[in-house]
């Protein structure tokens, strides 16, 4: 078995902030999780940056730079901000780069040839935020894009058009026979009644884009930057060793990109004779306490610089456990500190310091005999079955569930009383301890990922456990 997760590429026009890295995490989860299964060489998890937009031009002439520098640096922050957090991408894509524009020409001529692009004129609006085109119904009350609050661009230029209304028929088709190919179900419900409401055929080109990639058959047009971008989750594998991931692709976005994703970006497959992905999640959004983030409010927060703080493991697992994949949620920093205090200084931490300075104290730091806790295989499957239903909040929720029963078995056997007096009776509960403390750093591996290591030393090897470390500092 292979798999292949992706994640949204992101806009360059400012720099990650927590939405974005929660996705990114979220889908380093589940790369992580099935490398365990699988093996590295089984799993690609692909991320990168979408660079042919007008925003970054927009951007790039606001700080007054070049736009071949300003997205040079502005992709390398975004790759520096995933690596301070522990993303474990295979391969980041810049939509700049060669390897992806000859696919995009290869795709769109494809689709070209077969008829389903065709030149029109567009006339209408257009929303630079969104880089999405947009109809009366969609703005709101003032005549503005809900999401960016502005008026958009009035436009009449050619177009290329791409016949959408042609694969009505195909996705219904489609979403029938694979009625779980997206993922949560309501988001599946409201892409199925959307193409139900009728496609209309949507342009791909744009006439006076300042930058992007040129048409193959008409370089005077630029690709649609949605166009560019969808085909990068392809052109990152094809014509490389990794190729044959594409059987296993599966799509982690967010619940405002899904149109684009289950609507247009299969119906571009099925005209250019590509398979289809093997399935798409939409996540839900997050506030920042009760508010939406956004630059003018001045909510916005950097992944990186909670890292700092809380480690990543702390970042992590407390936007993860905050709400469940898929729903909407809340999060705010004082919600993160009791977590990360509660939780895994004082719950995980303090289990793995303290069963570990006993085993010194009392046994001489030998390490008990077994493999993992009694009933090892039930708790595991349990694991798996939530890791693998995308439930991540479900897994934290276990992995703590389970540090709190390992706490608890301590406390009330007194192990350390029963050390003084019996020493068998105080082996076996070390051992019962030890077991949990094998499966938590085996979940560790998927959950916490950074700490796993430490995890796995403090086990030790030979026969002896390794030295009691503090997992997490206090804050
Ligand atoms: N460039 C497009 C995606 C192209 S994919 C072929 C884009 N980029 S984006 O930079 O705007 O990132 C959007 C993604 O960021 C969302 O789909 C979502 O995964 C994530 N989030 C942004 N804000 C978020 C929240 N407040 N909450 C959760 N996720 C958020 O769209």
């Amino acid at each position: 078995m292979q798999k292949y997760f992706t994640t949204p590429i992101y806009y360059v026009n400012d720099v990650p902030h927590i939405g974005h890295a929660y996705c990114t995490l979220a889908t380093d989860t589940l790369a992580r999780y099935w490398r365990q299964r699988l093996g590295a060489e089984n799993v690609w998890f692909l991320t990168g940056t979408d660079e042919n937009s007008q925003k970054t031009v927009d951007a790039a002439a606001k700080a007054g730079q070049p736009i071949e520098a300003y997205l040079d640096e502005m992709a390398a922050q975004w790759r520096a901000a995933w690596d301070d957090i522990g993303i474990s991408y295979d391969d980041f894509i810049r939509t700049t780069e060669d390897r992806h524009l000859a696919i995009v020409h290869e795709l769109f001529q494809t689709i070209f040839d077969k008829g389903d692009i065709y030149k029109g004129t567009y006339k209408g609006l257009y929303c630079t935020g969104c880089e999405a085109f947009k109809t009366e119904q969609e703005l709101d009350e003032h005549g503005h894009c809900p999401a960016h609050k502005r008026v958009p661009d009035q436009l009449e230029e050619d177009n290329y058009f791409f016949r959408l209304s042609a694969y009505e028929d195909k996705l219904l088709a489609f979403y029938q026979q694979n009625p779980n190919w997206l993922q949560p179900e309501s988001r599946r419900n409201e892409i199925v009644s959307f193409i139900k409401s009728g496609l209309q055929d949507v342009s791909v080109s744009r006439e006076t884009a300042e930058f992007g990639i040129s048409l193959p058959m008409d370089p005077q047009h630029k690709v649609y930057v949605w166009f560019d971008a969808l085909i990068n989750y392809y052109s990152a594998i094809k014509n490389t060793d990794q190729e044959s991931f594409w059987g296993h692709v599966e799509h982690i976005i967010g619940k405002d990109i899904t149109r684009f994703h289950c609507v247009i970006w299969p119906a571009m497959l099925m005209s250019a004779g590509v398979s289809l992905p093997q399935g798409a999640f939409g996540h839900g959004f997050f506030t920042i306490d009760g508010t939406k983030m956004s630059k003018s409010l001045g909510n916005v927060v950097s992944p990186v610089e909670v890292s700092e703080r809380f480690g990543s493991d702390g970042l992590r697992a407390g936007l993860l456990s905050s709400f469940e994949f898929g729903n909407d949620g809340d999060f705010s920093m004082s919600q993160l500190e009791d977590f990360y205090n509660s939780k895994l200084a004082g719950g995980v931490g303090n289990l793995f310091n303290r069963v570990i300075v006993l085993l010194h104290k009392f046994m001489d730091g030998t390490a008990p005999e077994t493999n993992r806790c009694e009933d090892a295989k039930q708790l595991e499957a349990k694991f798996d079955a939530l890791i693998e239903g995308k439930k991540l909040k479900g897994a934290y929720d276990f992995f703590f569930a389970t540090v709190d029963v390992a706490n608890q078995r301590l406390n009330e056997t007194e192990v350390w009383k029963l050390a003084k007096v019996d020493r068998e009776a105080a082996t076996e509960i070390f051992t019962e301890l030890y077991g949990y403390l094998e499966f938590l750093t085996h979940m560790a591996e998927t959950l916490l990922p950074e700490s796993a290591p430490k995890m796995k030393a403090m086990l030790g090897g030979d026969g002896k456990v390794g030295e009691a470390e503090i997992l997490f500092l206090r804050q």
